[in-house]
């Protein structure tokens, strides 16, 4: 074969290795595998903090809908569990109680949201007898089975009914607290093990940004 032919069939082969390689990545990208950026264009990390948080629509104990809209316009703290916690949730709620109090004039100018995961004895009216306990206000929601399912799902959050003695049951649930922005964008989290300087720093940057 002379040179020259052999020079064109490798130029040939190369372009199809091309063509198929962008074939595949327009495949890739159309069944939704190529990574796209939501809101953070090239920051992975920012791609990644998109990915919490997103719509939702629940109740309060007073009857009325809440949703993502509703709690646009100031930044919130998102916590997911039960009233009959014995732990995690009453020690939470007392610590964003007392981070409120030591934001001082800025404390106001976040919301604390309680999302009752364990809608079988959590009434509305129930979870706002709970939460009256903490001495701040904090904005107690619940939903139907599927409503909280939707929340679960946006902010990849887990809990699972957990059979006790008697034929009761406890509710295993995820113990980080999200700050969410005021345009409902994920901020930060505040995790159950950190210490109280690190999480009145981290709801001090959210208040005043
Ligand atoms: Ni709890």
């Amino acid at each position: 074969m002379p040179a020259i032919d052999r020079g064109l069939r490798r130029l040939r082969l190369w372009l199809w290795a091309v063509v198929a390689l962008v074939a595949s990545a327009l495949a890739a990208a159309t069944l939704g595998l190529w990574p796209r950026g939501v809101d953070g264009g090239d920051d992975p990390a920012a791609d990644y903090a998109s990915t919490f948080g997103g719509p939702f629509s629940l109740v309060d104990p007073q009857g009325r809908r809440v949703t993502d809209a509703t709690l646009k316009g100031k930044p919130f703290a998102l916590f997911f569990g039960f009233t009959h916690c014995p732990d995690v949730c009453p020690t939470t709620l007392q610590s964003m109680a007392r981070l409120r109090r030591k934001l001082g004039a800025d404390g106001d100018r976040f919301n604390i949201v309680f999302v009752s995961v364990d809608p079988e004895r959590d009434t509305p009216a129930e979870i706002g007898t709970y939460l009256s306990m903490f001495d701040t206000p904090i904005i107690g929601l619940t939903g139907t089975p599927a409503e909280l399912a939707r929340i679960v799902e946006a902010y990849h959050v887990y809990y699972q009914r957990v059979p006790i003695e008697g034929g009761d049951y406890v509710v295993d649930h995820t113990a980080t607290v999200f700050l969410m922005d005021a345009q409902g964008r994920f901020f930060s989290t505040l995790a159950y093990e950190e210490g109280e300087t690190a999480r009145l720093a981290k709801l001090r940057r959210l208040v005043q940004r």
